[in-house]
């Protein structure tokens, strides 16, 4: 009896059908997403978010993680998943290419022109207006920055100016809910405002370690790897390797995981074995 794919979801099985090459392309697609508990939560409070009627003070989240613990993965799926999509904005603080400031970034998200006709800068004020005019009229809920540290690692007096953005956003009339993402400094620079770290919950994005919670998420993992046989990535053996060499920083358990089941394509091994990860560790683009 064969049980080649049986191991798989149903999506991925179909996958088998592909060239080597195909599938090596699949396994690469940065679209791949596992759930788990904590991103399913936070996503929950921002649906939750985005349901409450408008008031006079939003209640709003941080989410502080390392580099490559998973952040903008998050967003990411929250742009394919959440149920209240039209009502979420989503600034990105490093994608700037005309160095806009921080309220003419959020105004580019909502479609609004930062700069008038002659194409200078427009007046703080006028821009806020119209801000707030677009998100009173298309009801919009909140708004989802991804690396709010850069608004935070900036000279005091302009800290201050953005952190002012922030309240003002979540205060009436705009009454939006603020969900940031950023490493640990944009929770350090917003839990130094008092009054304004008191609107937002926050959680911590941390590394994996020897936990159920990791096992279910290698499980998860290898149910959308198209290979042929199961490789039983929540194995003792293989949860220890990925965890030493990886410190359990999502971004690089990952990795690991992709190129090694490239390897076991390459290989004709058409699963994960330890063998396979440690010849990856010592060369991950070698397959
Ligand atoms: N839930 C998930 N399922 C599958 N893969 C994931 C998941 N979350 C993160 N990853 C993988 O980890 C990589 C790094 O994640 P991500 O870019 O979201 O981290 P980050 O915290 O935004 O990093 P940085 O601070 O450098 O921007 C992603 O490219 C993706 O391959
Ligand atoms: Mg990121």
């Amino acid at each position: 009896m064969t049980t080649v794919g049986l191991h798989l979801l149903s999506s991925t099985r179909k996958l088998l059908a592909l060239s080597d090459e195909c599938r090596i392309k699949e396994i690469q697609n940065d679209k791949v997403w596992v759930d788990y508990p904590l991103a399913a939560k936070i996503s929950d409070i921002v649906n939750n978010f985005c349901e409450l009627p408008r008031r006079s003070q939003a209640p709003c989240m941080i989410v502080c993680g390392e580099g490559g613990t998973g952040k903008t993965s998050i967003i990411n799926q929250l742009k394919r998943e959440s149920r209240f999509k039209e009502k979420l904005i989503y600034v990105a603080l490093n994608v700037n290419p005309y160095g806009y400031k921080f309220n003419e970034l959020i105004a580019d998200a909502l479609g609004v022109p930062c700069k008038s006709t002659r194409g200078v800068g427009r007046k703080s004020d006028s821009l806020m207006v119209e801000l707030e005019e677009v998100i009173r009229l298309r009801n919009i809920r909140g708004i989802v920055i991804d690396e709010l540290h850069d608004a935070m690692l900036v000279p005091r007096l302009e800290q201050g100016k953005h952190l002012s953005l922030l309240k003002g956003l979540s205060n009436a009339p705009f009454g939006l809910s603020v969900v940031g993402f950023g490493t640990n400094s944009a929770g350090n620079a917003l839990a130094a405002d008092k009054q304004l770290s008191r609107r937002f919950i926050k959680f911590q994005l941390t590394d994996w370690s020897e936990t159920e919670g990791f096992r279910s998420f290698l499980a998860g993992l290898e149910e959308m790897l198209p290979l042929k046989y199961s490789s039983g990535l929540d194995r003792e053996e293989i949860v220890g390797l990925l965890l030493s060499s990886t410190l359990g920083r999502m971004d690089d358990v990952v990795k690991l995981i992709r190129s090694t089941a490239c390897y076991a394509i390459r290989t004709g091994e058409e699963k994960i074995t330890p063998e396979l990860l440690n010849k990856t560790i010592t060369s991950p683009w070698g397959y």
